[in-house]
């Protein structure tokens, strides 16, 4: 048997995907799409998940939905729509996340950011997950859920709101890990490192302390996203944060032996 070959099941998984308007969200999307899973493309900004929609590789499966994630009303919206066009929403993937500003380190972030912040990543995370689990649970269907969080997760970011947002959403998978495994749903984090596109304007020399030698672009996630969310491939893996980040996270106050004399 070939075991990589078909991830899905296409009669029968469909997904639902925050921030697929931008960066690593729509290359998730896009790239379920393009192993036939029909998608809801998810986004607050209408023209992004157009473009994306229109980009798909196969737009007859990547269908939009534009709303502000920060409300429970539209959290709520989007489940309707996502569960009156899919049927049922069998894998899900949180990649909305408000843009980060240098600007607003922890003397200077307004409360608005900072709940903004907040209310998109881990109070949204966590309802859509909740409610997309009860209905997998009552229809006693095994389902996929992929939190996109941070290397920020553990360690600081000159960014307070962003950090402690992505920590929460780190815990949060676990919880949910936890109680959801027994109903065959399982729960993981995408942790990217330096993805020089979407909401992270990236210093080229930041290439120097990545062992791969170079800044992660939104494909990189992509493969291994699916590889996550598939419940061929990763039967067995739940509770845990995939790191894909080029080895970014090695770095520390020691620099790589020279090897000179090679
Ligand atoms: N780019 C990186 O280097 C990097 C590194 C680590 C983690 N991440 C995470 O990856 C995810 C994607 O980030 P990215 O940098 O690829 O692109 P991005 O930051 O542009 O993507 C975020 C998407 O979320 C959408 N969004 C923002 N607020 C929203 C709201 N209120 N309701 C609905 N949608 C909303 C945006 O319109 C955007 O399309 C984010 O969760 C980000 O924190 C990115």
């Amino acid at each position: 048997m070939n075991l990589l070959a078909r991830p899905f099941d296409p009669t029968h998984d469909a997904a639902l995907v925050t921030g697929a308007g931008n960066g690593i969200g729509r290359a998730i999307a896009q790239a379920l799409v393009g192993e036939g899973v029909k998608t809801v493309f998810a986004d607050v900004r209408e023209d992004w998940v157009a473009a994306a929609v229109r980009a798909s590789p196969c737009p007859e499966l990547a269908i939009p939905w534009v709303g502000d994630l920060a409300s429970l009303e539209s959290c709520n919206a989007l489940l309707a729509h996502a569960n009156g066009v899919l049927g049922r929403v069998t894998h899900f993937v949180h990649s909305a996340s408000p843009g980060r500003k240098e600007v607003d380190h922890a003397l200077a972030v307004s409360r608005e950011t900072w709940q903004q912040m907040h209310a998109v990543n881990i109070d949204a995370g966590f309802h859509l997950a909740r409610e997309l689990a009860r209905l997998l649970i009552d229809a006693r269907v095994p389902g996929s859920f992929l939190m996109v969080t941070s290397l920020h997760a553990g360690t600081p970011r000159n960014l307070p709101h962003y950090s402690t947002a992505k920590a929460a959403l780190s815990m949060l998978v676990m919880e949910l890990a936890k109680t959801l495994g027994r109903f065959g749903i399982r729960v993981n984090a995408l942790a990217p490192g330096a993805i020089a596109e979407g909401g992270f304007v990236a210093d080229p020399a930041l290439a120097r302390h990545i062992p791969l030698g170079r800044l992660g672009r939104a494909e990189d996630l992509a493969p291994m996203a699916l590889a996550v969310l598939s419940n061929r491939v990763s039967a067995y893996v739940t509770g845990t944060t995939i790191v894909v980040d080029g080895g970014l996270s090695l770095t520390n106050w020691f620099d790589p032996p020279s090897l000179d004399d090679l």
